[in-house]
């Protein structure tokens, strides 16, 4: 293993749950630090003009712009259980709030506030690490997705032993690959794609499967 700089413990936990001005800073950060892996997961989602979007941990919330000028037709909704990154998020897309075209949520992965079948994407990087439980997370992902939706799941695996040796285990964890797939297909989904996770994060695209009359 390599002689990585292990990120500090208070550091490591704003990006689970950002407070105060410190919290403030790394939101900024953090919004350049993801930015090339936020577009490797829009594209690889195909985000259609008429799309009702949810970026789920969506922090500072500089994907929503962007989500909103693929989907012009369509709607686009940020999540996030930090009340700082929720009002970050949307001081930062506030006209689109105005226009009715985004926004932006206070709640966790594990309950979210949205009937079922509601959106035709979900979109999520850099997130799941910091789930209570992965199996439940991804049932409540599931259920708002319409079926043949979409998601499109990024996150550093137990493979990538840089990202082990940088991040606090006390505030990530990274899973296995295999454990995800398998999880999202019994939560009802299809996996498409999946790297092996080991030199950059993994993306996870999977579809809801229609129900069989
Ligand atoms: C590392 S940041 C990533 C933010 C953004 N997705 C990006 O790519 O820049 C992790 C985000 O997940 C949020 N988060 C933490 N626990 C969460 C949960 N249980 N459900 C949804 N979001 C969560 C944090 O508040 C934070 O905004």
């Amino acid at each position: 293993m390599g002689s990585w700089m292990r990120r500090p413990q208070f550091i490591a936990e704003h990006a689970r749950n950002a407070r105060g001005l410190l919290g403030r800073l790394i939101a900024f950060i953090m919004a350049h630090e993801t930015w090339r892996q936020n577009l490797r997961a829009m594209n690889a989602l195909g985000i259609e003009q008429g799309d009702h979007v949810l970026d789920i941990g969506c922090g500072h919330g500089r994907s929503l712009t962007e989500l909103a000028v693929r989907a012009p037709l369509g709607h686009v909704v940020g999540v996030d259980p930090s009340q700082l990154m929720v009002e970050i998020a949307a001081q930062r897309n506030r006209p689109l709030i105005e226009a009715a075209r985004v926004d932006v949520v206070l709640s966790s992965v594990d309950s979210l506030p949205f009937p079922d079948g509601m959106f035709d994407k979900v979109q999520c990087v850099h997130v799941l690490y910091f789930w209570k439980d992965i199996e439940t997370s991804l049932r409540e992902i599931a259920r708002v997705l319409k079926p043949g939706g979409r998601l499109g799941l990024l996150f550093r695996t137990n493979a990538d032993l840089k990202a082990i040796a940088s991040f606090p285990p006390e505030i990530y964890r990274f899973p296995a690959l295999a454990e995800i797939s398998a999880a999202l297909e019994r939560t009802g989904m299809d996996v498409h794609v999946a790297g092996d996770g080991a030199n950059e994060p993994a993306l996870v695209l999977a579809t809801k499967r229609c129900a069989l009359n």
